[in-house]
């Protein structure tokens, strides 16, 4: 059930939302002041539009040729999120570099969910398994998740929260996504209570949580 609140936000998906679902969740069990107000999927296959159906939360896929074109996707986002009155913009596997356009329109309102510890293991190309397989492949002895503030180049917005996860030696890109993904689901529903309560103050890369 979609609960509303003076807090809508939006989330941005590709696949089995499960991002998404820690978030409403967290909401359902009173620790985010705020409401889904709409899902946005780069693809009607994702497998997170199925909870949305279910729990009766607004969501929608841009159609191809505007999800080709940046100036029409932007505005089709400037739209739909002024439409729903939306004051937080969560990316949660987007697979799509979302246009400057919108994101100047929305500077300081829109936040991402990485698997590695930025900066290390982000850019263009590292998202999914590809992460995984590069923190393994470098020997790393940890790794974990971030969620930052998003800019207009990939993965480089100041974080908001980071926590790690051991490296165990046996690890495979899928055991280790496993774990980082389970603290995923605790940083990101975290990072929206914030500022859900109006507690983060952001100046210039300082992204600070001041509980009010
Ligand atoms: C997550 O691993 C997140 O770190 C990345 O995209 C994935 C989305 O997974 N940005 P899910 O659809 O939320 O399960």
């Amino acid at each position: 059930m979609n609960l509303s609140s003076n807090f809508p936000i939006a989330v941005f998906i590709s696949g089995s939302g499960s991002n998404f679902i820690a978030i409403d969740q967290a909401i359902q069990r009173g620790e985010i002041n705020g409401h889904i107000a709409c899902v946005v999927s780069s693809t009607e296959k994702a497998g997170g539009l199925n909870y949305a159906k279910e729990n009766r939360i607004d969501h929608f896929t841009p159609p191809g040729n505007i999800f080709k074109n940046d100036v029409e996707l932007a505005a089709l986002l400037q739209q739909k999120m002024r439409a729903y009155k939306v004051k937080l913009v969560v990316l949660a596997g987007f697979l799509k570099k979302i246009p400057a356009e919108f994101i100047n329109d929305f500077a300081g309102q829109i936040i991402n969910i990485h698997p590695a510890l930025l900066p290390s293991f982000g850019g263009k190309g590292m998202y999914g398994k590809y992460v995984h397989e590069a923190v393994l492949a470098y020997g790393c002895k940890i790794s974990g998740a971030t969620v930052h503030l998003v800019n207009s180049d990939y993965d480089t917005g100041p974080p908001l929260i980071q926590k790690s996860v051991p490296v165990l030696n046996d690890d495979s890109a899928e055991t280790l996504a496993a774990r980082v993904l389970k603290i995923e689901h605790e940083i990101l529903p975290k990072a929206v209570s914030y500022f859900a309560n109006n507690a983060v103050e952001i100046n210039g890369r300082s992204v600070q949580i001041i509980p009010k």
